[in-house]
């Protein structure tokens, strides 16, 4: 049996058409959606994630503003930019690319964001209003995953669902999300005892934790959806250089049911979710504004 593969690029696609309609909207009505991006140093790979998240932007309709700082930058510099876009009444979004920095404490850079512009879904208010069931802002990745289950149809009350990873971006928020959907939810990290035991009873498994094709066909149930977040870049082999998933697709395609690709899976989508954030706040800025 070979799985479904699930294309994000083409589900991106068609959401971003609705989203370019939801920003021509907000346009006829004199507010351009803007979302402003704050990039700290050098690293590689946020560099062409804010360069693609910048693109996605232009293409849908949504202003961009990019902030270049060099690696060395005081943490008080980034601060004064970010109060000074809180203030911006035509910035709707507010982006800073992870990771910092060493020299910076990344949490009070989040909280410096206003909640209201916290596209990323990462105030600690946001992440409070997430776990109540109240979401303001929904944390673009897991917010993509979803989208990409609804799309398909899996159905999420009482399944089985397993999640490796526990971080703050994509673990933690994801579980909160398939929670609020009645799924039973169990969480795997680098600690957890006989991992093979727990994803062989996913329904649907999501991968999360940053390493190259550590799930194979053998730790993976026979149908099961699995969701493939994670993005590494092969260092040997014949494929050296090009990206993986933390899911061997390879094995896993021949035992799941449905799988993301990667490249081409869920990272278009986290893109189209920040889009989808984005013109959610300048509508909700736009309501506000006519009311009041
Ligand atoms: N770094 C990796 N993923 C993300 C994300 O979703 N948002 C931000 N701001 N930084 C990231």
């Amino acid at each position: 049996m070979s799985a479904k593969i699930l294309d994000g690029n083409a589900l991106a696609a068609t959401v971003r058409e609705r989203l370019a309609l939801r920003a021509k909207a907000l346009s006829a009505q004199g507010v351009t959606p803007a979302l402003a991006v704050i990039l700290v140093g050098g690293d590689p790979a946020s560099a062409v994630y804010v360069r693609n998240k910048v693109a996605a932007c232009e293409k849908t309709g949504v202003r961009s503003l990019k902030f270049d700082y060099a690696e060395d930058t005081a943490q008080a510099t980034v601060l004064a930019k970010i109060a000074e876009l809180n203030a911006d009444d035509n910035v709707h979004g507010i982006l800073v690319q992870l990771p910092l920095p060493r020299h910076f404490d990344a949490d009070l850079v989040l909280e410096a964001i206003s909640p209201t512009k916290d596209v990323d879904g990462f105030h600690a208010e946001n992440v409070g209003a997430l776990a109540q069931g109240k979401p303001r802002f929904i944390p673009c990745t897991p917010y993509g995953v979803m989208e990409m289950l609804k799309s398909e149809n899996v159905p999420l009350k009482g399944a089985e669902v397993v999640i490796v990873g526990r971080s703050n971006i994509v673990g933690k928020p994801m579980a909160l999300l398939l929670l609020a959907q009645s799924a039973t939810v169990t969480i795997c990290h680098s600690q957890s005892r006989d991992l093979a035991f727990h994803t062989r009873r996913a329904d649907i498994l999501v991968a999360a934790v940053g390493r190259a094709k550590m799930i194979t066909g053998d730790m993976i149930k026979p149908g099961a959806t699995v969701i493939d977040v994670g993005i590494n870049r092969q260092v040997d082999g014949p494929n050296a250089g090009k990206l993986c998933g933390d899911v061997d697709f390879e094995s896993a395609k021949n035992v799941a049911g449905l799988i993301t690709p990667v490249p081409g899976g869920v990272g278009p989508m986290t893109i189209t979710m920040l889009l989808a954030n984005t013109l959610e706040a300048a509508e909700r800025d736009l309501a506000a504004r006519q009311k009041g």
